[in-house]
């Protein structure tokens, strides 16, 4: 079956449950995402250098389905084909991240132009399909070499990282108007250092807080450097933020939600926004943190221009001394919906985030940089894949971004993760997050039915806009 067949079986009817189009203003940009190590593959390539995740990948029972990220969905290969794709489906944005160890394989030093070149192409392809290119500087690849010398718990890797930004946007930066510096620190430190399910694997707060705090270090040295090589360059980061809510009444669960709040958001959140961690917890975890440096926090608080936000679930939880801190048990909320990572479908908590953030931090414009549903597909006889679950998630949380926007939110762009099925780091390929489907034996895509109404969203919203104009 041709692409070209595959692309006009529209997803009959889906459109109904999409919010009306034109409640996203003129500009406002519709896309998708994905990362380096997720899809790319070719990881010894022109060059390449191993980062921690290589390791990870190949250390024995890290990764629940024993893959790794080898050959992923070879978009180092594919490129052009995967730009085809975004162009059918009408994107006007895509984010992608540039991975450190193709840069810079000794994470210091050295620039390898072949890494760049590639990156230099896949810019050079959007902007040639009217598609804006968002840039991320960090989704997780830490060259091995910097990885040996300590990680995040290393003070250096900071300006180490600050050094690559600049080499990366002296050569993208006449072309890529936005960039993040780090994609998700809180999930980098915490779920890679204390939870130990990504790399480098460790279970240690002291760990988790000195890497938390070196990353947010990074962001601001980073940031600097970016602001000295392309000054009209849009720059920020993107954080994961999540709402809890309390699943019982009463006082110790409202506790219950506070501290998780205050560990998941306010952790990042308030350095960020406010120059400071938050009183709460960083009582808790006084006799765990790293040396906190003089000018630190102005450094982490200088001002950016957007914040991205990667939102996906949220947390229902109960208070649970048994527990380590912050003592909240997640709980499942009866009825609702659950995606294969075990992730309810809560469009609310979009709004509420967005609304929130807005309201208490106030960044200049806010994008979500991710937010999308692993689904249990399956190509059927026909080869469409009826994934309806993934449709209505991304219609209820198009709508929740709707509603952002009509309470004043300067929300100016939404990112489906993904733009195809990749390595789901700890859970392998076990996990279809993509609008496109990925046969990973053959590296066949095929647009899910959700992706062609997804397009037929984003068209719509070219129309409205195309009306108001006339
Ligand atoms: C986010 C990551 C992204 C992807 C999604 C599902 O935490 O940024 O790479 O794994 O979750």
């Amino acid at each position: 079956m041709t692409h070209e067949n595959d692309i006009k079986k529209a997803g009959a009817g889906a459109m109904s449950s999409f919010p009306d189009a034109g409640a996203f203003p003129p500009g406002f940009l519709f896309g998708a995402a994905t990362s380096a190590y997720q899809i790319e593959g070719s990881t010894a390539a022109d060059g390449r250098g191993p980062s921690w995740w290589d390791r990870f990948a190949h250390t024995p029972g890290a990764i629940s389905d024993g893959s790794t990220g080898d050959t992923a969905c070879d978009h180092f290969k594919r490129w052009p084909e995967d730009l085809a794709w975004m162009q059918r489906l009408g994107l006007r944005a895509y984010r992608f991240s540039v991975a450190w160890p193709r840069v810079m394989p000794a994470g210091r030093g050295a620039i390898n132009t072949a890494g760049l070149d590639f990156y230099d192409r896949l810019v050079d392809g959007l902007l040639e399909r009217g598609i804006t290119p968002y840039g991320t500087l960090y989704h997780w690849d830490l060259p091995l070499p910097l990885a040996d010398a300590g990680g995040w718990q290393a003070r250096d890797t900071a300006q180490a990282f600050a050094d690559y930004a600049a080499a990366v946007v002296q050569r993208l930066g006449d072309r890529v108007a936005r960039w993040a510096t780090l994609n998700e620190p809180r999930c980098a430190a915490w779920v890679g250092h204390l939870e130990g399910r990504h790399a480098p694997g460790l279970q240690s707060l002291p760990a988790t807080l000195a890497a938390a705090h070196h990353l947010l270090l990074a962001h601001g040295l980073a940031l600097q450097a970016l602001r000295a090589q392309a000054p009209k360059a849009s720059v920020g980061i993107v954080l994961d933020v999540k709402p809890y809510t309390a699943a019982a009444p009463g006082a110790e669960h409202e506790a219950a939600v506070r501290r998780a709040d205050g560990v998941f958001n306010r952790w990042f959140l308030d350095p960020l926004f406010r120059g400071v961690y938050p009183a709460d917890i960083a009582a808790e975890h006084a006799a765990s943190m790293p040396p906190v440096h003089a000018r630190d926090m102005a450094l982490i608080a200088q001002p950016m221009d957007h914040l991205g936000i990667n939102c996906y679930t949220r947390g229902h939880v109960l208070h649970d001394p048994a527990r380590r801190h912050p003592h909240a048990a997640e709980q499942h909320v009866p009825g609702a919906h659950y995606s294969t990572m075990a992730w309810e479908d809560w469009p609310d908590g979009l709004t509420q985030m967005l609304v929130r953030i807005h309201r208490e931090y106030a960044p200049k414009a806010l994008y979500v940089a991710e937010n999308g549903a692993a689904e249990p597909d399956k190509v059927d006889a026909d080869g469409r894949i009826r994934d309806t679950a993934r449709t209505r998630y991304l219609s209820g949380h198009l709508a929740a971004c709707a509603q952002a926007i009509a309470a004043g939110v300067p929300l100016d762009a939404y990112l489906v993760w993904s733009l195809m099925d990749n390595f789901e780091w700890g859970r392998g390929y076990t996990q279809r997050f993509g609008l496109l489907h990925v046969d990973f034996e053959t590296q066949q895509r095929r647009a899910k039915d959700s992706a062609l109404a997804y397009r037929d969203f984003i068209a719509a919203h070219a129309a409205a806009q195309a009306t108001a104009r006339a």
